[in-house]
C-alpha cells in the first residue's frame, strides 16, 4: 500500500491547487455516467470538428511545461439528426446528450491541462467549464458558442515542473522531460511526446479520438541552442506559400500576429511547422533538443543526438529503399518527407510513427543493421494508420496488422523471402506465448475486434493486434493468391485515404471484392465470409504454416540442450556444441530465437552458455531482454546485478515492463511457498531475492521512465501485501 497511498496525498494535493484554476465561467454541467463515453473521448465530434488547428508553443525546458494557445477551425454538421438513418439508435453526442443545449456546444479532450482563457470570433471570452473527469480519459472542455461561430482560441499550459513533481510517480502524461544526464550526449535537456493512445490531450485540448483529422499550423519558440521537431514539414521561417496566400490562408497571418508571450528566462527561436493532410489526434507530436539532422535519401533523413548521428546514420542506410518498395506496393508516399528521430533510452515505444518524423528508440542502434525492420514498420504506418486509420481503438488491429503484414512485405522486397520468413516466424512464437497467456487470464482480448469501453486502450495492445492481425491477413493472401489480394488492398486503401474504416468496413469490402471479382466457389458460397468473421470475432487462433530455413539450427540446439540440461547433463562436457562454424556466424535473431526455446536450465547450464556467448555483458537489448528473462526462469543469481542494470539503462516498456512482472511472479511464487510451509500469513519482501531486486531496481530506475512506462509497472506492486 505504501507507494499507492504515498501518490494517493500527492494527487489529492494536486487536486486541491488546480481547484484553483477550475472554474471558468459558471456553466452547469451534468454529471454523465460512463456509459456515454464512446471511444475514450468526451468531444461531440458527431456535432462538430476542428478541420484545422493553428498552435503557437512556448517550450519552457527550464521550467518543464508547455504554455500557448490553439485557433480552431471548425466545421459544423449540417444534417445533425439525432437518430442515425440506418440503425435508427440516437447519435452519440457525447457529454452533450445531456446539456440543455448541445447543439451550441464544443467539447474538447483534456487530462492535466490548466485552461487560463477561451475566446470566440471576434476575440471576446466565451463560457466554458470543466465537465466531467475520469481517471483513464481525463476531462472534458465545455465551451459554450451560441452562435455556433467557426472559430474558438483555447490559451493553456501543461503542469510545470513544481506541479509534476507533486502529481507524484503515477501522473500520466504525453511529454517526458529529461535532464541533460539522461541524454546520449548528457549536455542539454530533452523534451518529447507520445500521444497514442490517448494523451494528446495532455499537451493539447483537442478532440482526442482518431475519428476526428484536422490539418495544422504550428509555431513553436523553443531555446535557441536546441532542436525541435513536430509531426508535419518544418520551415525556419513563416512558409512563403502561407505568407503569398493570404486571402486562403487569412487565418493563419491573424494567428501569428495575435502572439500572447510568457516571458521566457532564455532567449527563445521560433520554428513553423505545416502539416497539410488531415492527421488523427494521436499523431500530434513534438520533440525538444539537441539534436542534428544528416539526409539519408532524396525524401529522407535522420535526426540524433551529435555523438550517436553518425551510428545512426550508418544503421539507417536502407531507408531511401525501404520508402521506394513500399511506394512501389502501395502507392506514393503522401508525407513529403519520411524522418526518424532517435530518442533518449527513456522513449517508451520502439518506434512511434508520427507523420513526417518517426520517433525512435535508440535501443535499434545495434551496429549491424539487425533491428531496421522497426524503421519497415513505422514506414508502413505511413499507409496504414496515418493515411487510413482505426476508426476507435476497439479497431487498433486495423492499424497494427496490416502495418506488421506491410512491414514484412517491404522486408521481402528488400532482403529476400528467406529474411522476411525468419521474422514472421519470430513473430509467431511471441504470438504462442500472447495466446497462452491471455487464453489463461482474458480470452476474450484475443480476438482481433477489441471492447476496450471503460478500459484503457493501452489494454489492446499486444500481440493479438499485431501478430494475429498480421497471420489473419497473410491467410486473405493465401486465399485468393498475392495478385488479387494486391488488387483489393490497394482499392482498400484508395477508398479510405484521409479517413478512417473500422473492422465492419473492412469485412464488408473484402467480402463484396471477393464476391464480384473472383471466381472460386467458396468466395461466393460464404465459406471464405464465414473463416474471415471467424478470425476476427472468435477467441483463439489458427495457426498457420510457416518456417524458416535460418532459425532451424537455433531451435534445434536449444531443444538438445534442453533435453541434456533434463538428464542433469552439463554442456561444458559437450562443449562441442557450440564450436560449430554454424554458431560462429549467428546473428540477433539466431540468438533471440534460440533463448526463447531455451527451458529453464541449471546453474552450471547458464553459466556455461555465458562463459561462451557472453550474454551478460551484451548491449544489443533485444538479446539482452531475453537473456534477463532466461536468468529469472533459471533463478541464475549471476546475472541479477546484470538484470539492474539493464533496468537502468532501457525503458522501453515491452522490455522493461515484462522483467518486473517475472521478477514479481518468481518472487511471490516463493514468498507463498514460504509462507506456507512455515505456516505465516505475511512475509517481507526483502526476504526475497527477486522481490527485492524488483523494488530496488524500480527505486533507482522509475524517475528515469516514461509515465506511461511507470503506471503499467506501479500495477505490478502489491504493496497491500508485502512487508518490509
Ligand atoms: N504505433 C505503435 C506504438 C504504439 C501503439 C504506442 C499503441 C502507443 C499505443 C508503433 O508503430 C509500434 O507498433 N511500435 C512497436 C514496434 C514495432 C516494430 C512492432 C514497439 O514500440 O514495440
Ligand atoms: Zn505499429
Amino acid at each position: 500500500m505504501y507507494l499507492k497511498s504515498i501518490s494517493l496525498k500527492k494527487y489529492f494535493i494536486v487536486f486541491c491547487i488546480l481547484g484553483i484554476f477550475q472554474f471558468g465561467f459558471a456553466v452547469s454541467v451534468p454529471k454523465i455516467g460512463e456509459k456515454l463515453i464512446r471511444n475514450h473521448s468526451y468531444s461531440n465530434y458527431k456535432i462538430v470538428q476542428p478541420y484545422k488547428m493553428d498552435i503557437e508553443l512556448d517550450v519552457d525546458m527550464e521550467n518543464q511545461m508547455i504554455s500557448g494557445y490553439v485557433v480552431y477551425h471548425l466545421k459544423w454538421n449540417k444534417n445533425r439528426n439525432t437518430t442515425n438513418s440506418k440503425t435508427n439508435k440516437p447519435v452519440n453526442k457525447g457529454l452533450l446528450a445531456s446539456m440543455s443545449d448541445p447543439e451550441n456546444s464544443v467539447v474538447l479532450d483534456t487530462k492535466g491541462l490548466i485552461i487560463r482563457d477561451v475566446y470566440g470570433m471576434d476575440h471576446s471570452g466565451v463560457n466554458w467549464n470543466y465537465g466531467d473527469s475520469n481517471s483513464i480519459i481525463g476531462k472534458s472542455l465545455v465551451i459554450q458558442l451560441p452562435k455556433q461561430d467557426t472559430i474558438i482560441t483555447v490559451y493553456y499550459r501543461t503542469f510545470n515542473k513544481v506541479e509534476l513533481n507533486r502529481a507524484g510517480k503515477e501522473f500520466i502524461s504525453a511529454l517526458q522531460w529529461l535532464k541533460p544526464e539522461q541524454t546520449f550526449d548528457k549536455v542539454h535537456p530533452f523534451m518529447f511526446s507520445q500521444s497514442q493512445a490517448i494523451l494528446a490531450r495532455t499537451w493539447l485540448p483537442c478532440m482526442d479520438v482518431p475519428a476526428v483529422k484536422f490539418t495544422y499550423n504550428a509555431v513553436v519558440n523553443y531555446p535557441s541552442e536546441l532542436n525541435v521537431v513536430m509531426s508535419a514539414q518544418k520551415f525556419s521561417d513563416i512558409p512563403s506559400f502561407l505568407k503569398q496566400n493570404p486571402k486562403k490562408n487569412g487565418e493563419f497571418r491573424h494567428f501569428v500576429k495575435q502572439v500572447k508571450r510568457s516571458n521566457p528566462s532564455h532567449p527563445l527561436t521560433s520554428a513553423f511547422f505545416h502539416q497539410s493532410l488531415p492527421i488523427s489526434s494521436y499523431l500530434m507530436a513534438i520533440a525538444v533538443g539537441d539534436f542534428k539532422f544528416q539526409k539519408l535519401g532524396k525524401d529522407c533523413g535522420v535526426y540524433a543526438e551529435p555523438g550517436l548521428l553518425e551510428k545512426a546514420v550508418w544503421e539507417f542506410a536502407d531507408l531511401q529503399k525501404m520508402i521506394d518498395s513500399a511506394s512501389a506496393l502501395y502507392g506514393k508516399y503522401a508525407w513529403k518527407e519520411y524522418n526518424v528521430l532517435v530518442l533518449p533510452t527513456s522513449f517508451p515505444f520502439g518506434g512511434m510513427e508520427n507523420p513526417v518524423v518517426t520517433f525512435a528508440t535508440p535501443t535499434i542502434i545495434t551496429g549491424d543493421r539487425s533491428l531496421v525492420s522497426l524503421l519497415a514498420h513505422e514506414l508502413a504506418h505511413s499507409w496504414s494508420g496515418n493515411l487510413v486509420t482505426n476508426e476507435t481503438w476497439d479497431d487498433f488491429w486495423l492499424n497494427e496488422g496490416f502495418t506488421v503484414y506491410f512491414e514484412s512485405r517491404i522486408m521481402e522486397k528488400i532482403y529476400g523471402k528467406d529474411y522476411a520468413d525468419m521474422l514472421t516466424v519470430l513473430g509467431l512464437g511471441e504470438l504462442r506465448k500472447t495466446l497462452k497467456d491471455l487464453m489463461d487470464n482474458a480470452p476474450a482480448d484475443t480476438r482481433l475486434k477489441l471492447d476496450l469501453r471503460g478500459r484503457n486502450p493501452d489494454d489492446g495492445l499486444t500481440d493479438i493486434a499485431y501478430e494475429k492481425g498480421r497471420f489473419f491477413l497473410l491467410w486473405c493472401e493465401q486465399q485468393m493468391g498475392r495478385k488479387q489480394w494486391d488488387k483489393f488492398l490497394n482499392l482498400y486503401f484508395k477508398k479510405h485515404a484521409f479517413s478512417t474504416s473500422n473492422t465492419e468496413d473492412f469485412i464488408r469490402e473484402l467480402n463484396q471484392f471477393v464476391t464480384t471479382q473472383l471466381k472460386d466457389p467458396k468466395f461466393i458460397q460464404g465459406e471464405f465470409l464465414g473463416k474471415v468473421k471467424e478470425w476476427v470475432y472468435v477467441i483463439g487462433f489458427q495457426e498457420p504454416n510457416v518456417k524458416s530455413s535460418y532459425l532451424l539450427a537455433a531451435e534445434s540446439l536449444a531443444k538438445h540442450i534442453n533435453s541434456l540440461n533434463q538428464q542433469n547433463i552439463s554442456f561444458a562436457k559437450e562443449s562441442g556444441l557450440f564450436l560449430s562454424s554454424e554458431t560462429k556466424a549467428w546473428t540477433t535473431h539466431h540468438y533471440l530465437h534460440f533463448l526463447r526455446n531455451l527451458d529453464s536450465l541449471s546453474f552450471a547450464n547458464m553459466r556455461y552458455l555465458d562463459s561462451v556467448f557472453h550474454f551478460s555483458l551484451t548491449m544489443n537489448s533485444e538479446i539482452a531482454f531475453d537473456w534477463c528473462m532466461l536468468s529469472i526462469k533459471s533463478g541464475y543469481l549471476p546475472a541479477y546485478g546484470f538484470i539492474d542494470q539493464f533496468l537502468n539503462r532501457v525503458g522501453r516498456r515491452k522490455f522493461v515492463l515484462p522483467i518486473f512482472e517475472q521478477l514479481i511472479r518468481v518472487g511471490e511464487m516463493k514468498a507463498k511457498a514460504w509462507m506456507k510451509i512455515n505456516n505465516k500469513d505475511s512475509f517481507q519482501y526483502t526476504d526475497f531475492l527477486e522481490l527485492k531486486l524488483a523494488f530496488d531496481s524500480y527505486e533507482k530506475a522509475y524517475s528515469g521512465y516514461h509515465s506511461v512506462t511507470r503506471s503499467s509497472i506501479e500495477e505490478l506492486f502489491h504493496f497491500e501485501e508485502w512487508k518490509k
